[in-house]
């Protein structure tokens, strides 16, 4: 058994999702390929470096579900992604390993590609349905998941591109030889894309629990210039890690247990210029310019949020209250996990942001 998890930011087990979805006729799939982690880039790419990889993980997928449609994602900022997998479409389907139309009686499954909404929220993957409906980019409360009632009311089964492009190299080489990559607990490789800021940035697949100080030292080469006050790892929903965190593993479990997310591992590092009031205030501002408007927690949480941050004093009660009211009755997990990543900095920052840490 591969164990392969998603690497969409949830680490859901992909093989619990596709049976989820019951091989229930109409099933659909999706390949999720919006990425709109700022310092992330790894789907883009898999999408233009490897489309025939996506396109295959995907095709896998639809036989392993049932499904007869495959619908890929992409981000409208991937001009060259979107190219590159029209390309590779028309390839697998002129070649005979994908249909052509539907109605063929064709057991092949039919592939299309679409684009992405241009907002990060539209990422998520009921948003995603949302969009691919028609509507605008906005979350939708679950239950019903996706695998029982997704796009156009038909079992949805949505997995991220990386998730997607580990398939053929699985179904190859076998799920026992991918489980000998990575941990007990969090199976493989994941690909991870450093910050301008180190020496060597740029994308390098790893077996996760490798330690973070190997990433960032021997990989990255350090920092070009400066010294090292936090990194940001897992994108605007994931959270900062200090200099003395680094000897803990990339997963999952161990990145929560210090209050930070594996998130789409994105990884940007931060010099001891930076000024912590102005990276929480940035995250205040993308987090209300993103949020979606669909909950009034992180509509209106968010603007607060942002006030507070912008007038520089020391939030406490008022600020507890709105940590906790987003992290508990937000509709989507970008409301739930704003506040956690606020903590987090603050944590990484100790008292220069004091009273964010709740
Ligand atoms: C605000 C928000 C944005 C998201 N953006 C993306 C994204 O750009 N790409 C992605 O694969 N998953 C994204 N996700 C996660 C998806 O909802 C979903 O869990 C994922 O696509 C499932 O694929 P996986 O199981 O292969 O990880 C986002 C989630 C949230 C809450
Ligand atoms: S939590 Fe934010 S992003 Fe999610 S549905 Fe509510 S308003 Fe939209």
């Amino acid at each position: 058994m591969s164990g392969l998890r998603g690497r969409g930011g949830a680490g859901f087990p992909v093989a619990a999702k596709w049976a989820a979805a019951g091989a229930r006729p109409g099933t659909v799939l999706v390949a999720n390929g919006d990425e709109g982690d700022p310092g992330s880039y790894a789907d883009r790419l898999l999408m233009e470096q490897d489309p025939d990889r996506v396109l295959e993980g995907l095709a896998l997928a639809c036989y392993a579900c049932g499904a007869r449609r495959g619908i890929v994602l992409v981000r409208s900022e991937y001009p060259r992604a979107l190219a590159r997998l029209h390309q590779a479409l028309a390839h697998a389907v002129a070649d005979g390993h994908l249909a052509d139309t539907d109605d063929t009686g064709d057991p092949k499954p039919v592939v299309e590609i679409a684009q992405g909404a241009g907002s990060y929220v539209a990422g998520e993957e009921t948003a995603l349905i949302a969009r691919l409906e028609g509507a605008r980019g906005c979350a939708r409360p679950r239950p019903p998941y996706p695998t029982d009632r997704g796009l156009w009311g038909t079992p949805t089964v949505v997995n991220n591109v990386e998730t997607l492009a580990s398939v053929p190299w699985i179904i190859h080489h076998g799920g026992d030889r991918y489980a000998r990559y990575g941990t007990s607990q969090e199976s493989g490789t994941k690909l991870v894309c450093l910050s301008e800021r180190f020496v060597r940035p740029g994308a390098f697949e790893v077996a996760l629990g490798t330690p973070l100080r190997r990433i960032v030292t021997e990989l990255a080469g350090g920092l070009k210039s400066g010294n090292l006050a936090v990194l940001q790892i897992g994108g605007p929903l994931g959270g900062f890690l200090t200099g003395d965190d680094l000897d803990i593993p990339l997963t999952s479990q161990a990145l929560a247990a210090r209050g930070a997310a594996l998130g789409h591992a994105g990884i940007v590092a931060f010099d001891t210029d930076t000024d912590p009031a102005e990276l929480l205030r940035h995250i205040w501002e993308f987090a209300a310019q993103e949020s979606c408007g669909a909950c009034s927690p992180c509509r209106i949480g968010t603007r607060q949020g942002l006030e507070l941050a912008t007038t520089g004093t020391t939030p406490r009660q008022p600020y507890e209250r709105l940590a906790r009211l987003m992290s508990e009755a937000s509709l989507c997990a970008f409301g739930r996990r704003v506040p956690a990543a606020v903590r987090s900095l603050a944590r990484a920052y100790g008292k220069e942001l004091a009273g964010w840490d709740r």
